[in-house]
C-alpha cells in the first residue's frame, strides 16, 4: 500500500487537521460569505478612491485573491500592502480592509493606526486581538470570524467577507453566484483528492509523490494566476516546511527562463508546476509550450494543474485547494505536522520581547 493510502498516517502525522480544514474549503467560504452579508459595515460619505487590504502571510494573501478574481469589474484600483507603513495616497478618500487572524500583528496594526490617523474608512477582519478593539475604537467595523484556525487555513474567511464588503458597498455587482460556483468546484477537488481516494487516482497524491526532495518552482500561467501561485510556494514553505519559489508567464519569460541555466545539479532538485485556468489563448500555450522546451526539460519534472469553473474566483480558488492538498501530503509523506510554523512564532516572540 502507498503511504498515503494508509488512513492510520493521518492521525499521527496531522494532530491538528489540517487536512480536514482545507478539505472544508467549500463550506468555509459559504459559511464567510454570510458572515460578510451580516456584519455591520462603517458607511461610506462617498465613493472611494481606492481599497488598500493591509495584513502579512496567511491574512494577506486572500488580498491578492480578491484583486485578481474581481479583476476589471472593480472600477477603483485595489493595493495589497505587506508592511507597516501604508502609501502616502491613503486617505479619507481610502478604504483599508486590515486583515490579520489574529489580530495580533505587529505590521497590520501598525498600518491600521496610519489608515486611522490618515481619516481612511477602516473594515477589520479578524478573529479578535488587538485589531478588532482598535478598529472599534477609531470607529471602523469589524467582522468578526471564527476562531481556532491556523491563519492560513482561514483563508475563507479572511478573504469572502472582504467581496461580500465590496459588493454591499456597490463596488461591485452581485458576487453571489461566484461565490456560490467557488464552493462547488473546492467541493469536487475535496471530493477527488480526499485521503480516502487512492494515489492512483487521487491527483493532489500523485503530484505530492512527486515532491520529496524538491524544490517546488509554481509558475502561473498567466497574470490572472498570481495570487494562486503565491498561495502555493507559502503553503509549500508552511505546511511542507520546504523551499519553494513561484512566478508568473509571461514575465517569467523575460527573465527566470535564463536562471534556468543555473548548475545542473541545482536544476536536477526543481521540480516545476504550471498552474492553468483553462482558458489560455493558444498564444499563451504556446508561450508555455516553448518554456517548457527550452528551459524546464533541465527540471526534476514538469507537472501542470487546471483550475476549474467559469469564474475566475472558481479557478483560483480550486487550484488553492488543490495545492493546500499537495502540501499537507507532502508534509505527511517527510513525517511532518503541516499546522505549528515554529520559525514565523519565534520571529514574532522575539521582536515582541526585544522591542
Ligand atoms: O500562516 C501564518 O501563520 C502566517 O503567515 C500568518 O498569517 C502571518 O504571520 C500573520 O499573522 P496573522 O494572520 O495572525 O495576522
Amino acid at each position: 500500500m502507498l503511504r498515503l493510502d494508509d488512513a492510520s498516517l493521518y492521525a499521527s502525522c496531522d494532530p491538528s487537521g489540517m487536512l480536514h480544514t482545507a478539505l472544508g474549503l467549500s463550506r468555509q467560504v459559504r459559511d464567510a460569505w454570510e458572515i460578510g452579508r451580516a456584519a455591520r459595515l462603517p458607511a461610506l460619505s462617498r465613493s472611494p478612491a481606492h481599497v488598500v487590504v493591509a495584513g502579512m502571510g496567511g491574512s494577506a494573501i486572500g488580498g491578492d485573491l480578491l484583486a485578481a478574481a474581481l479583476g476589471t469589474r472593480l472600477p477603483v484600483p485595489l493595493a495589497v500592502v505587506r508592511d507597516s507603513r501604508l502609501p502616502r495616497y491613503v486617505g479619507p478618500e481610502s478604504v483599508v480592509i486590515a486583515t490579520s487572524y489574529s489580530g495580533e500583528t505587529e505590521e497590520t496594526l501598525a498600518a491600521t493606526a496610519e489608515a486611522q490617523r490618515a481619516g481612511a474608512t477602516v473594515l477589520a477582519i479578524t478573529s479578535g486581538g488587538r485589531l478588532a478593539e482598535m478598529a472599534a475604537r477609531g470607529g471602523g467595523g469589524v467582522v468578526r470570524i471564527p476562531a481556532g484556525f491556523a491563519p492560513r487555513a482561514a483563508l475563507g474567511y479572511l478573504m469572502v467577507p472582504a467581496l461580500a464588503a465590496l459588493e454591499r458597498w456597490g463596488l461591485v455587482d452581485s458576487c453571489a453566484e461566484d461565490v456560490e460556483e467557488a464552493a462547488r468546484v473546492a467541493e469536487e477537488v475535496a471530493s477527488e483528492s480526499g485521503p480516502a481516494v487512492p494515489t492512483a487516482r487521487n491527483p493532489a497524491k500523485r503530484l505530492a509523490q512527486e515532491l520529496p526532495g524538491r524544490i517546488p518552482a509554481v509558475y502561473a500561467g498567466s497574470p490572472e494566476l498570481e495570487a494562486a501561485a503565491r498561495r502555493w510556494k507559502c503553503q509549500f514553505n508552511e505546511n511542507s516546511k520546504t523551499l519553494a519559489a513561484w512566478n508568473a508567464f509571461p514575465e517569467l519569460t523575460h527573465n527566470e527562463t535564463v536562471g534556468w541555466g543555473a548548475p545542473p545539479e541545482v536544476r536536477a532538485v526543481v521540480s516545476v508546476i504550471v498552474l492553468l485556468g483553462g482558458d489560455e489563448p493558444e498564444r499563451a500555450l504556446r508561450r508555455i509550450r516553448v518554456t517548457t522546451e527550452l528551459a524546464f526539460r533541465h527540471a526534476a519534472g514538469t507537472h501542470e494543474v487546471r483550475g476549474r469553473g467559469r469564474r475566475v474566483l472558481s479557478r483560483l480558488l480550486s487550484l488553492v485547494q488543490l495545492g493546500d492538498l499537495v502540501s499537507i501530503y507532502l508534509a505527511c509523506l517527510r513525517g511532518i505536522d503541516p499546522t505549528p510554523v515554529e520559525a514565523i512564532e519565534t520571529v514574532k516572540r522575539r521582536m515582541r520581547d526585544e522591542a
